[in-house]
């Protein structure tokens, strides 16, 4: 079987860079993928296998069936949508649309996916049961398509067993996989803070009541919630990338300060009691000080599990097919990613795909204009992700 799908992997590696460099050329923003839901129909259409659409409008899922008896429904996931950026790169397959690009690396999902389909499609007589192959929109903004897909019963009728998704990873060079069990990505949810006081000439601080200096004691005050408030063994980030005030100048302390940052963390209780504890300290710090604050939170996606058991199958599986040197363990990450939906309610498995090349230049981090990929990592991940999904099926 090894040999078998290394050698459909040979025989799909062009046609699978060929479409990855079309979805490429042709990016489209999140719950926008219009273009992207027809392209990746009509290649399914031409490798005849059978879809359904529509899903949050533009997503598609593919079905393949093995014809030996078996119960089991394994989901495979790829993320369709792109980035508000400018792409950078000299290469013939450069973004068309103005502003909007691939750059983080989700054309090599969905191309990944296509390629993988076209393999498993090719070996149904080799296994049984049902594979669904998930191609999502919106993963880049809230609520995230994970979340809209499961909401019209993408995990139902039939439940799958498990679900295995894979994404581009510059820092880990192109021939290597990484796998993480157990808690991998963390929750992440926006903050949107509005600190009112009450504007006027600045050489005349004792008539006002200062938003500036209310917003710098929020600022440092909110530090203890990760330092003071925090369980230890709780990885949590606070972070806030943006202040500004509306009007104020050298002489003018103005009515009102924005804030907004990000919170992540990798538990729920505490992210709930987070919410209420940042909330209570802004609010007192405010009205100490004459002020008020409006502490507005938006929910973003949970943190990512990675089950446990299926994580080191995999991990193991991929050992067999690339060789173990070629297999490396990943630590946890503060970043967030919509799949952490999908593994809350069932056995799920993320995993990173090697795609940096130090030799070839081939460094820029996922979310930058110049973001590229060796693309000699498509041959390995279809044959892996089919490897993957055969295994699982078949164990
Ligand atoms: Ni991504």
């Amino acid at each position: 079987m090894k040999a078998r799908i290394k050698q459909l992997a040979k025989q799909y590696n062009k046609k699978t860079i060929e479409w990855r460099r079309t979805i490429h050329a042709n990016p489209e923003l999140s719950f926008e993928e219009y273009q992207t839901s027809t392209f990746i129909q009509s290649v399914l259409k031409k490798e005849k296998i059978s879809f359904t659409n529509g899903w949050a409008k533009t997503g598609v899922v593919a079905t393949i069936k093995g014809n030996a008896k078996s119960k089991k429904v394994i989901a495979l996931r790829a993320d369709i949508d792109a980035l508000p950026i400018q792409e950078k790169n000299k290469v013939n397959y450069k973004s068309k649309n103005d502003g909007v690009m691939h750059a983080c690396g989700h054309d090599v999902h969905t191309a990944n996916m296509l390629g993988t389909a076209a393999i498993l499609n090719q070996l149904k007589d080799s296994f049984g049961g049902t594979i669904n192959i998930i191609f999502q929109p919106g993963e880049e903004k809230l609520p995230g398509g994970a979340s809209l897909l499961i909401k019209e019963g993408i995990l139902k009728n039939p439940k799958p067993d498990a679900i295995i998704a894979l994404h581009v990873h510059p820092p880990l060079a192109a021939g290597k996989v990484g796998f993480h069990p157990g808690m991998y990505m963390a929750s992440a949810d926006e903050l949107f803070v509005t600190v009112t006081g009450k504007g006027g000439h600045a050489a005349v601080p004792n008539e006002c009541v200062d938003p500036i200096l209310i917003s710098a004691n929020i600022i440092t005050a909110l530090q203890q919630l990760v330092s003071r408030k925090a369980d230890p063994t709780i990885p949590t980030v606070l972070s806030f990338g943006k202040i500004n005030s509306t009007g104020g100048a050298t002489n003018v302390i103005p009515n009102e300060v924005k804030l907004e940052g990000t919170f992540r963390t990798f538990n729920e209780k505490w992210r709930a009691k987070a919410h209420k504890e940042m909330k209570k300290i802004a609010e007192g710090i405010a009205k100490s000080m004459g002020g008020t604050c409006d502490f507005e939170i938006k929910k973003g996606y949970p943190f990512l599990n990675n089950d446990v058991a299926l994580t080191n199958r995999m991990h193991e599986a991929a050992e067999e097919f690339l060789g173990k040197s070629k297999v490396v363990h990943l630590p946890k990450r503060m970043t967030a990613e919509d799949f952490a939906f999908y593994s809350h309610q069932i056995p799920a498995c993320f995993f990173r795909l090697g795609t940096g090349n130090k030799k070839k230049g081939i460094t820029s981090g996922v979310h930058t204009d110049t973001f590229n990929i060796d693309e000699s990592a498509l041959e390995l991940s279809i044959g892996l992700s089919s490897w993957l999904t055969i295994q699982e099926l078949t164990r």
